[in-house]
């Protein structure tokens, strides 16, 4: 049956960073195409003037990625703004009159989970959620208990179907490619196991720190902010099993499989880092033990990977900003060149950011009489960036009510389940020097797999956000 497309866009949390950097710039994109023929109503408990909220949306787009002057006018002339406390009974009833004839209205949480219940809950009662859907950010809770508690509570409200749980990286192009290259090209499935896999290794570097945002990271942390999410979504792309189906479930069920046959962490294969500085950033407690940088080792109890280590490096004010994953292949078992002494290493390399490329390490024989080789890459693909935002890809396939690109309840629950025992201080946050590859103590959790990937990206100070 086909799903009824959105009629109406909701924002709470309008104020809030998520849609100054990201949300209104989407928004414009939306409306370039085509596709926000609807009312975009964004509520929070300011008191903004239509005209100051309208003037917000400019700003915010002259300063990430520039205003189409064509599509600000559409955009602007559908915004309404609605101020209003999250408690109050009143805030939804007015809501639901401004919704007029909405019947199918896309209602977008930014907001803090702790008040997630409070909304869903207005938006029930005041018949605001009646045929509608529903978006909430990341992180989901900030433990498997809290996740189990939110699914709960938004399931009274909200079907599976109708609830969309954004992580936007499953938006990024090179991230779905992940998936499409795995189960689209014959020769990799052969190779895509123990037998040959040594080791896989995932390095999301930032060069930038936490921004104005310290207050939000101090409840979160790196493990929380980017592991439990963004990078077991990408490992679960590249771990699971072929999906049985095409549909949306088929894919999720496989994702959720492989999540499933991950071990739980431990601290003894964590390193927590903190770089210098960070407690002196506004928000953040003087002796706070929040890590900024994490990087842990990884097991898949499978047939596929058994003894296949898996790793994971995440961190802010890092060299460069670049995320990257390296699959290395064994080498060959009988050593033909063995006067070669780098011979024989293989790899995939996958850069999901800031540019967009797959890459196949292979050796060939340097000119001469010697058998003696390089090591150069076949590249795929390269392009420079995506062509859409993932927020404008997410925002338009959740107005289709396209679940897709979104995690799955279970899938959530799944990857705090592998986190759980590593949250808070379970291993020390050493300090680290701004500009470096966090403490040194995250070599040794994978010097006996060749060590990390160090990206060759050209750093750029800036944030590209
Ligand atoms: C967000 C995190 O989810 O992802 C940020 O909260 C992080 O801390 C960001 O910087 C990175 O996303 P991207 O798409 O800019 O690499």
């Amino acid at each position: 049956m086909e799903k009824p497309h959105s009629d109406a866009l909701v924002f709470f949390g309008v104020t809030g960073d998520l849609a100054y950097k990201q949300i209104f710039p989407a928004l414009q994109a939306l409306a370039r195409r085509g596709e926000l023929e609807m009312p975009v109503i964004g509520v929070a408990r300011s008191d903004w003037s239509p005209e100051q909220f309208r003037e917000r949306v400019r700003d915010s787009l002259e300063k990430h990625g520039g205003v189409d002057e064509e599509a600000f006018k559409k955009l602007s002339a559908r915004l309404q703004f609605l101020s209003g406390n999250y408690a109050d009974d009143d805030t939804y009833r007015r809501l639901r009159e401004l919704l007029g004839a909405s019947k199918h209205p896309l209602h977008y949480l930014a907001i803090p989970p702790s008040t997630f219940e409070l909304v869903a809950q207005g938006l029930a009662k005041s018949g605001c959620g009646d045929g509608a859907r529903i978006i909430v950010e990341k992180p989901f809770g900030r433990d498997l208990e809290s996740a189990q508690s939110l699914n709960l509570t938004l399931h009274k409200f909200f079907a599976e179907d109708a609830i969309f749980r954004m992580d936007h990286y499953l938006g990024k192009e090179a991230v779905e490619n992940l998936h499409y290259f795995r189960f689209a090209n014959t020769f990799v499935e052969p190779v895509w196991n123990s037998n040959y896999i040594a080791s896989v290794q995932i390095t999301m570097a930032e060069q930038f720190g936490v921004q104005g945002r310290g207050a939000f990271y101090e409840e979160v942390g790196a493990l929380r902010d980017v592991v439990q999410n963004h990078l077991l979504q990408v490992l679960a792309l590249l771990t699971m099993e072929p999906p049985q189906g095409s549909d949306v479930d088929s894919m999720r069920d496989e994702k959720l499989r492989v999540l499933e046959a991950m071990r739980p962490l431990s601290p003894a294969e964590l390193v927590r880092g903190q770089f210098e500085g960070y407690r002196d950033e506004e928000g953040v407690a003087p002796g706070s033990v929040v890590e900024t940088f994490a990087a842990l080792r990884l097991h898949i109890d499978n047939e596929r990977w058994k003894g296949v280590p898996f790793y994971i490096r995440a961190g802010k004010q890092l060299p460069v900003t670049g995320t990257e994953v390296l699959v290395r292949l064994k080498q060959p078992a009988h050593p033909v060149f063995s006067a070669d002494r780098s011979c024989c290493e293989n790899h995939f390399r996958f850069r999901l950011s800031p540019d967009v490329m797959i890459a196949i390490g292979a050796r060939t024989k340097l000119p001469g009489q010697s058998m003696v080789g390089e090591a150069t890459e076949l590249v795929a693909q390269r392009h420079a960036h995506e062509e859409m935002t993932p927020y404008e890809r997410l925002l338009g396939d959740a107005m289709h009510g396209d679940t897709a690109l979104f995690t799955r309840g279970d899938t959530v629950e799944a990857a705090w389940r592998i986190v759980d025992p590593v949250l808070g201080n379970a291993a020390p946050a050493l300090p680290y020097a701004p500009n470096t590859w966090g403490p040194a103590a995250a070599s040794d959790i994978i010097a006996g797999d060749g060590g990390w990937n160090e990206l060759s990206i050209e750093g750029k100070k800036d944030d590209p956000k």
